[in-house]
């Protein structure tokens, strides 16, 4: 896809970090937009932001967990702007203070972390690429994953459970995209460390979700050890360049750190050799 001048884009979790910077994009490259996101107060700084830059928005209070919320988003995007041409999955939770290993984390953090991240771009896929089919014109539909989607040794289970879930529901609708020759096409992006508010995400965590907990001292340094790589990781900007290149070139999986390829290569060889996975410190 070459040119995205007056298409239509739906982008969770729009508000913030690689979402807002993909929402930027999109109004550079004169597309229309419609940002779905869960926080209020940001999501309409935000589509004020992207008008004065010019840019025809539309915000959408959405919770991605919610079918009939993202039914509600396809709904008003199509009765405002009438089709949906770019569809960035990109709401996303870590889930960091959710407990961390499969035990310790309660029920409630699984449910939050999966209906976000997985459950999210279930429903939206299911919602959206009907309408995308039947619209039989160009477009293209780009997942936000991440590394964590593509390595072992995790720090968060449930982040990396939902993550190796995005891949593989990415690659399966890539492969039935192809099969019927659509002119839809599909990415997942695996972003590294990228500069955003991802570990803050307790902050949308709904209330009948919530979880009382005092963080261990080992929890604390690794979640600061964790924050000081996002605060020098890639501004969320260079993501975006990078997911346009790539559907400009027609690409599936979006790495944006060339020096975490190596921990991805471990893993297959691993899996190759039937050996046990290589304890590797992620960090
Ligand atoms: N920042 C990184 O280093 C990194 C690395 C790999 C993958 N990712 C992924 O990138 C995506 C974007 O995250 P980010 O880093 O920009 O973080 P961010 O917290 O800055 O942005 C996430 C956005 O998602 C929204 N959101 C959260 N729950 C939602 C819900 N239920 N419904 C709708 N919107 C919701 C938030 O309000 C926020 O605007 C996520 O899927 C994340 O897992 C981030």
């Amino acid at each position: 896809m070459q040119d995205f001048h007056k298409k239509v884009a739906v982008i969770t979790g729009g508000a913030s970090g690689i979402g807002r910077a993909l929402a930027e994009q999109c109004v550079q490259e004169g597309a229309t937009v419609v940002v779905a996101d869960i926080e209020e107060a940001a999501l309409a700084e935000t589509a004020q932001a992207l008008t004065e830059q010019g840019g025809t928005v539309l915000p959408v209070r959405t919770d991605v967990s919610q079918p009939a919320e993202i039914e509600r988003l396809a709904q008003q995007t199509l009765q405002t702007f009438g089709a949906v041409h770019l569809l960035f999955n990109n709401a996303g939770v870590t889930g960091f203070g959710a407990g961390g290993s499969v035990w310790k984390s309660k029920t409630a953090d699984w449910e939050w972390v999966l209906g976000v991240n997985l459950w999210g771009v279930i429903h939206s896929l299911r919602t959206f690429v009907p309408i995308m089919l039947a619209q039989e014109s160009e477009g293209y539909i780009v997942n936000t994953a991440s590394m964590a989607g593509l390595i072992s040794g995790e720090p968060s289970a449930s982040y990396q459970v939902s993550k190796h879930a995005v891949v593989a529901l990415s690659e399966n609708l890539y492969h039935s995209l192809a099969r019927q020759n659509a002119k839809l096409k599909t990415a997942v992006l695996c972003p590294g460390w990228v500069n955003t508010r991802a570990l803050d995400s307790e902050r949308n965590r709904p209330p009948a979700l919530r979880v009382e907990r005092q963080m261990r001292p080992e929890q604390a340094a690794l979640l600061q050890t964790l924050q000081q790589r996002l605060t020098h990781g890639l501004p969320p900007s260079q993501v975006a360049s990078k997911v346009f290149a790539a559907m400009r070139a027609g690409q599936f999986y979006i790495l944006t750190h060339p020096e975490l390829k190596e921990l991805v290569r471990q893993r297959m060889e691993d899996i190759l050799l039937e050996r046990n996975p290589t304890l590797l410190d992620i960090l």
